[in-house]
């Protein structure tokens, strides 16, 4: 139930959040509806832990317009996904005041590391505390997918399920918990290749793959069987069969993008060769498998006792810039206003 705007003690409408990436394991790519961000697919993703983005947002009343700051600059055109976003709490809060928002990504922005995910996740979380808007996590989840997709699924931790849903207004395409990210805590190094911001976002692209790839109806009619591959062996944990669902649905996306006219290709050869890379240590009895989002970085999932051994292989790839090392975290929480100032 929504409440009246209240301001906190020192008479700001004012909040801060965090959350974290998710990298999808069964991809999402293509919408139903692009107007409420609807996906033609549902899909699979594993939270991470020590990337994040942080986001502080102060509702400022009779404020016309929002300010936006991101990772210290203004930027036109996240500004405006920004304020869409907004909208769509100050519509439930009933208020028309414009906000002050600044949010930092500790890892490389727009590059495939989906920054949109934990960005509008963490953007929904801090303003709809700041606004007083008490919604629960299902709530939070739907909105974040109307601002960015794969938000949705970064509100929570763990191991989550984002569904294709039927309705058409969208009510029923949220994320939820499949597994806790403790009760199974697997690790990922992130092999980055570049830190260029992607030329070909991922809805342009799914745009484009959805009217010219003649792969899209055979994506769309195989992946309920993926996703229940992926289910049943993340509730037994079964990391052979993790591995094998995981980078069949990952390839199986970039066919699918690849066949579009003209064609998406998100990797450069540092990607191709980390692909290599990892499958030649799984076949000498490392437990890893990698996955590839729409940009050039390359995440391998591994269990715990592996992430050593493959970030050192990682690393010795020509054309890897830098191995990030992650495990599995929370969904998205409160955090000390003020602590981006920290
Ligand atoms: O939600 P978006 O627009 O950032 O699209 C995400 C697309 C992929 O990262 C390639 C796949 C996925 O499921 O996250």
């Amino acid at each position: 139930m929504n409440r009246e705007p209240r301001a906190d003690e020192s008479g700001e409408f004012h909040a801060a959040s965090q959350a974290q990436p998710n990298i999808a394991l069964v991809k999402y790519w293509g919408k139903r509806d692009a107007a409420l961000n609807l996906p033609a697919v549902g899909s699979i993703s594993i939270t991470l832990d020590s990337l994040w983005t942080r986001t502080d947002v102060r509702f400022v009343p009779g404020q016309k317009h929002d300010r936006v700051s991101l990772n210290g600059r203004s930027d036109e055109a996240e500004a405006k996904r920004v304020t869409a976003c907004l909208d769509l709490l100050r519509q439930r809060a009933a208020v028309d005041w414009g906000a002050d928002v600044a949010s930092q990504n500790n890892f490389p922005t727009a590059a495939g590391l989906a920054s949109s995910a934990s960005g509008f996740a963490a953007l929904v979380h801090a303003g709809a505390q700041a606004l007083g808007l008490e919604l629960s996590l299902a709530e939070q989840s739907v909105l974040a997918r109307r601002c960015s997709g794969s938000a949705a699924r970064s509100i929570f931790g763990g191991y989550v399920e984002w569904a294709h849903g039927r309705l058409a207004d969208g009510t029923d395409s949220v994320a939820q918990p499949l597994l806790a990210a403790e009760a199974w805590p697997l690790r990922v190094a992130v092999a980055i290749t570049s830190k260029a911001a992607k030329q070909v976002g991922s809805s342009e692209g799914m745009r484009r793959t959805a009217q010219t790839s003649p792969y899209q109806s055979a994506w769309v009619d195989t992946q309920e069987a993926d996703l229940s591959t992926a289910r049943s062996a993340i509730l037994a944990r079964d990391f052979d069969a993790l591995a094998q669902i995981s980078e069949y649905s990952c390839l199986k996306m970039h066919a699918l993008a690849m066949a579009a006219q003209p064609g998406l290709l998100y990797w450069n050869g540092a990607t191709v060769e980390c692909m290599h890379r990892v499958r030649a240590l799984r076949q000498q009895g490392l437990p890893v498998f990698f996955t590839v989002d729409a940009g050039p970085q390359l995440k391998a999932v591994c269990e715990p006792a592996a992430i050593e051994q493959v970030k050192a292989a990682l690393r010795d790839v020509p054309g890897v810039l830098d191995v990030l090392d992650t495990g599995l975290g929370a969904g998205a929480r409160a955090m000390p206003v003020g602590a981006l100032e920290a």
